[in-house]
């Protein structure tokens, strides 16, 4: 049965294109929501755009971390996902939240975990004197970008790059990963996949 996918931004939605453009043809998921925590996130026209459903569920408007994310699983019980992709997702979770998407939601992470969870990866990969660098895709866990590893792709750093290169050389390697990863998952698949 096809399964239901719903993503979750915060920016400008890269991956998030990449993730949608993916499920098509025999693809055995779709694509059934792309939902915001801040309504001017770019990636919500551009979903649109497409012609997907999307929902902004503003994290300012809410008194505390529980509220928002009770509005957030709100808007995804009306989509019945069965997966959620956080693709840029720039809210940290709550444990409550998790557990019940536990084993159903994926993150992409700009950094060969388990080095450089949180902030600031291309520079700290840089600052650490790092030849290898890439991204991650995993299960979404407790514990901040801490669960079981999907998928990695990795690149070379050179003596040239910055953060900002890096970033930059980084993001096309993660709009690789992130649909390979998804449709493996949706097919069951729980082994890693290294891109080179
Ligand atoms: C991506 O590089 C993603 O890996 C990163 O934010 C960017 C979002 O770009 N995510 C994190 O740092 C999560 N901790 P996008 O909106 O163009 O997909």
């Amino acid at each position: 049965m096809t399964q239901r996918v719903a993503i979750l931004i915060s920016g400008g939605g890269s991956n998030m294109l990449a993730l949608v453009a993916s499920m098509t043809g025999d693809h055995p998921a779709r694509p059934v929501l792309v939902a915001a925590n801040d309504p001017a996130a770019a990636g919500l026209a551009r979903a649109a755009a497409g012609g997907i459903a999307t929902a902004a569920v503003d994290h300012r408007a809410y008194g505390d971390r529980a509220d928002f994310e009770a509005a957030l699983h709100a808007v995804l019980a009306e989509a019945r996902p069965d997966i959620l992709c956080l693709a840029g997702f720039m809210r940290i979770l709550t444990p409550d939240f998790i557990a019940r998407w536990e084993g159903r939601m994926l993150n992409i992470h700009p950094s060969l975990l388990p080095k450089y969870k949180g902030l600031h990866t291309h520079a700290r990969a840089l600052a650490a004197g790092d030849t290898e660098h890439g991204c991650t895709v995993h299960e979404v866990t407790a514990a901040l970008d801490d669960g079981p590893i999907l998928g990695q792709a990795r690149l070379r750093v050179t003596a040239q790059d910055t953060a900002e290169t890096l970033a930059a050389r980084v993001l096309p390697l993660e709009h690789r990963l992130y649909p390979a990863v998804l449709r493996r998952f949706v097919e069951g698949e729980r082994g890693m996949l290294t891109l080179a």
